[in-house]
């Protein structure tokens, strides 16, 4: 039988982590326990000295937890992974783990709006040093680093605006200076791209999205080298500041992974036929999807996301539409539609709406949203797994509706 990491990805989405149980069981059991008991004081003793293996408490290691982590490292081909109890867990776990003060830090000038306030506001307040920049330039990214700078952090696909930066490109430059390099996957997970492959040497998720893929779940993961994660699990956020996923939440993650490929590939095959009809509607003014041949990004978006691309996109509506404002297009937009929902996620069966500007972004200052090109006018979809055509005829009555 071939090693788990030489699998194909659906073989590898079942079966990798997976160990039976004590009992047997097929599928992994929600270990709900809070802690674990010891048969003497010595078990115990040796146990917190790390002498023996075991779990002593469910903050610190859980099983289910535990199976959860093998899979996300197999699935992004990564030595190790600590899950955490959301995206935002893992992001304050890699930031509080390897930062401290005096240290400076390149962030993408565009990335999910409560990203955006931990590096802007928080990081800034225990003293590092920020700089906003557009990685996917790669000579303004050189041109920004400092002798201080330790990590260059980085969404690719952005948050809303997707814009591509090349992984193996920002790899090779912090390389030579000993940088870390940290991608947030979220919005681009296995099969579609593999960011330790290209040289990064952190990648994260909000396992909130894609990865658990059924809208019931919030929760994170950080994946790197096993010296790496270490310090995370061990000594760091996950253990000791608790950003520890629940048991049960773990469970279902790990339910919601054995169909990552399937739901993977009809994510992808929606996004790309949803971008294709907005493309050529006359109310839209732009379409941001790495996917579409127009798109400025696509041959680095074809190579490194592997032709794959995303279910998610942003579009602008044009302006003047019934001589509304961009704000009031969008939400009239939104509110007639019927089938997908207005809702501040991705990654879900059903496919999601929500206006960047006014909702996942409205904490970013308005000036910085606009210099990232978070407009009025834009509005974020991302496509669930429902038949194109119902997606498209929904789009279609609420365009209608508009243009009035
Ligand atoms: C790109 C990205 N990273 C991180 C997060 C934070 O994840 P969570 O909501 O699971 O904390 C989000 C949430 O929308 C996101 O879109």
């Amino acid at each position: 039988m071939n090693a788990h990491s030489e699998m194909g990805f659906g073989t590898m989405s079942i079966h990798s982590g997976h160990h039976k149980d004590a009992e047997g069981a097929l599928a992994m059991p929600i270990y709900q326990t809070s802690t674990f008991c010891f048969d003497t004081v010595e078990e115990g003793m040796a146990k917190f000295a790390k002498e023996i293996p075991g779990y002593v408490y469910s903050r610190g290691g859980n099983p289910t937890t535990v199976e959860l982590q093998h899979k996300i490292a197999a699935l992004e081909k990564g030595e190790a992974c600590v899950a955490t109890s959301s995206g935002m867990g893992a992001i304050g776990a890699v930031l509080i783990t390897f930062l401290k003060a005096g240290d400076h830090v390149i962030c993408g000038e565009c990335v999910y709006g409560c990203t955006d306030f931990v590096i802007r506001d928080t990081l800034t307040k225990f003293g590092v040093e920020v700089s906003f920049v557009d990685t996917s330039d790669i000579d303004m990214l050189r041109a920004a680093i400092k002798n201080n700078t330790t990590m260059i952090y980085f969404e690719t696909p952005t948050n809303p605006t997707m814009k591509i930066t090349d992984i193996s490109a920002v790899a090779q430059i912090a390389g030579e200076k000993n940088i870390k390099v940290v991608v947030d996957n979220t919005f681009a997970p296995p099969p579609v791209q593999y960011p330790l492959a290209e040289g990064a040497d952190f990648v994260l998720h909000s396992i909130t999205k894609y990865i658990n893929g059924h809208g019931d779940v919030i929760g994170g993961a950080v994946i790197g080298n096993r010296e790496d994660i270490a310090l995370i699990s061990g000594s760091s956020s996950s253990k000791l500041c608790g950003a520890t996923p629940s048991p049960f939440n773990s469970f279902l993650v790990i339910r919601g992974m054995q169909t990552m490929e399937l739901r993977m590939e009809r994510h992808c095959k929606n996004g790309l036929a949803i971008a294709r009809y907005l493309e050529g509607h006359p109310l839209v003014d732009k379409v941001y999807y790495p996917g579409l041949e127009s798109s400025p990004q696509y041959a680095l978006a074809e190579r490194q996301m592997h032709g794959l691309f995303s279910g998610v996109m942003s579009f602008e509506l044009k302006e003047g539409i019934g001589g509304m404002t961009s704000y009031e297009a969008c939400r009239k937009l939104l509110n007639h539609l019927e089938l997908a929902s207005i809702a501040v996620s991705l990654g879900d069966p059903g496919t999601l709406v929500q206006h960047p500007a006014s909702m996942t972004h409205a904490n970013v200052p308005k000036e910085k949203r606009e210099e990232a090109g978070i407009t009025d006018a834009l509005i974020r979809l991302s496509a669930g797994l429902e038949n194109i055509e119902d997606i498209l005829s929904d789009l279609d009555q609420a365009f209608k509706k508009i243009d009035l």
